[in-house]
């Protein structure tokens, strides 16, 4: 996937950022004139979503972020939000909602990349509020369904009522295999010898249909790729290059090039990171960005030793590219390409890992 981001944060917007998300607003905020350059409209609305709205919003737009906590009102809960008309949520997102910690971004973001973040969030996180079939089908699920496939559909590792457990309808394999059609008659007749019973003689076709486009909509859905602790194929904590097997430990090359033959651009790099990883590992890579406050485990720390004396081109390549699992890293090879995540590698390794190398040499 090839995406060419067009996110560009200046500094003062991320204090500005910075500020709205500490809560430690001014009113005046608006007024500020201290404006960060406007996209071009060309930003992917995902993109944006999980850059400017999920920190509050949540990573499946329920409202479920550690802002949740610290702001009244919370964020907003988009899945259960259908009475909100399009019209309205772009309204706000331009302006902001006064007396809440919802700004307005129209210093930020231009009118098509509002409309496009809004219509992101209705098709993504809004489909079953705005549809009062897949809303019937919610009901029913949650009342015939629910005990055995879990909220999300998950299914339970044990077998409740019989030797077969319930299966996993979010599974890659699931939503591969079911079609609409074989649910409907799973539902409908049962599955012989497990204990999944028919449902057809207690629920109208019209409801058996229903239930079944609520799994297909809102459950057998992949999950968000861009960012979230659990939201990404990252790597397990334990293979770190920073720790155990660091290249300072194993002796590697700190100046060994990019994998694969691959140069990297470090001036496009360097804009690409200020738009996209600034909010997180700061513009001076202390791991201070705006979006830190709010994540755990922290983001790396890119001027410090541990990881100068250790993240070479290679490593940084590889750990942009898949992420960290269990932390908010993405796996940026999701959205970037090969060239891509180089050139921003590129731009890590010679503003944070470069000057460390030459001071520790003297
Ligand atoms: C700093 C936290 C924060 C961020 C970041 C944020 N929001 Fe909000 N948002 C809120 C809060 C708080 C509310 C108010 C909820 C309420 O009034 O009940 C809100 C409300 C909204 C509403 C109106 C909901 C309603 O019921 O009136 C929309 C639409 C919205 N946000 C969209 C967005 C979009 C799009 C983005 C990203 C461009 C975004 N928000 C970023 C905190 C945030
Ligand atoms: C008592 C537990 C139980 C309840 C209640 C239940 N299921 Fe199941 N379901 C299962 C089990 C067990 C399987 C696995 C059967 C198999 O692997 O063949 C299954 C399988 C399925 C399948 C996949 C069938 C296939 O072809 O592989 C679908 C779809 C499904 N259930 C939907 C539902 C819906 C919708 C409801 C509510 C209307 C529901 N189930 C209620 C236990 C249950
Ligand atoms: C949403 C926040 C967030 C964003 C955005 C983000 N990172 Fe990270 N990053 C993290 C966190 C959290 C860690 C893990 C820290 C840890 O495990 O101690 C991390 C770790 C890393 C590491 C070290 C991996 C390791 O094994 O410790 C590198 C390199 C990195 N990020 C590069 C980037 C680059 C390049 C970008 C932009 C393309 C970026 N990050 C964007 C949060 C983020």
């Amino acid at each position: 996937m090839t995406a060419s981001f067009s996110l560009s944060i200046k500094s003062s917007a991320l204090t500005i950022l910075a500020g709205v998300l500490l809560g430690i607003l001014a009113p005046t905020f608006s007024e500020a004139g201290q404006r960060g350059a406007k996209g071009t409209g060309e930003s992917r609305p995902d993109a944006l979503y999980h850059n400017y709205c999920s920190v509050c919003h949540g990573d499946r737009g329920d409202g479920r972020s550690r802002a949740q906590n610290s702001l009244k009102p919370p964020p907003r809960d988009f899945t259960n939000a259908g009475e909100l008309t399009r019209e309205a949520m772009i309204t706000i997102t331009t302006h902001g909602k006064p007396g809440t910690a919802m700004v307005g971004w129209k210093t930020q973001l231009n009118e098509a990349e509002i409309a496009g973040v809004v219509d992101y969030i209705r098709k993504t996180f809004m489909i079953v509020a705005l549809d009062p079939k897949l809303q019937r089908g919610k009901t029913i699920y949650a009342q015939n369904c629910i005990a055995c496939h879990g909220a999300r559909g998950q299914g339970s590792p044990m077998p409740i009522g019989g030797s077969v457990p319930a299966r996993d309808l979010a599974s890659p394999q699931a939503r591969a295999e079911l079609t609409r059609e074989r649910m409907i008659t799973a539902v409908t007749t049962g599955r012989p010898g497990t204990a999944m019973a028919g449902f057809g003689g207690r629920l109208p076709a019209g409801d058996i249909d229903a239930v079944v486009d609520y799994v297909r909509a809102a459950l057998m859905v992949p999950q968000t790729e861009i960012s979230g602790t659990d939201a990404h194929a990252g790597r397990a904590a334990a293979q770190r290059p920073g720790s155990s097997k660091s290249a300072a430990a194993t002796g590697a090359d700190m100046m060994q090039p990019m994998p694969n033959g691959l140069k990297g651009d470090a001036a496009a790099g360097g804009r690409f990171y200020m738009a996209n990883c600034a909010t997180c590992h700061g513009a001076k890579g202390d791991g201070k960005g705006p979006r830190a406050y709010f994540i755990n485990p922290k983001p790396r720390n890119f001027i410090d030793p541990t990881f100068t004396s250790s993240f070479n081109r290679p490593a940084i390549y590889a750990a942009t590219s898949v992420g960290r699992l269990g932390t908010e890293m993405p796996a940026w090879n999701k959205v970037l390409n090969d060239r891509e995540i180089a050139n921003v590698s590129e731009f890590v390794f010679q503003r944070f890992v470069l000057p460390a190398q030459k001071t520790a040499k003297k």
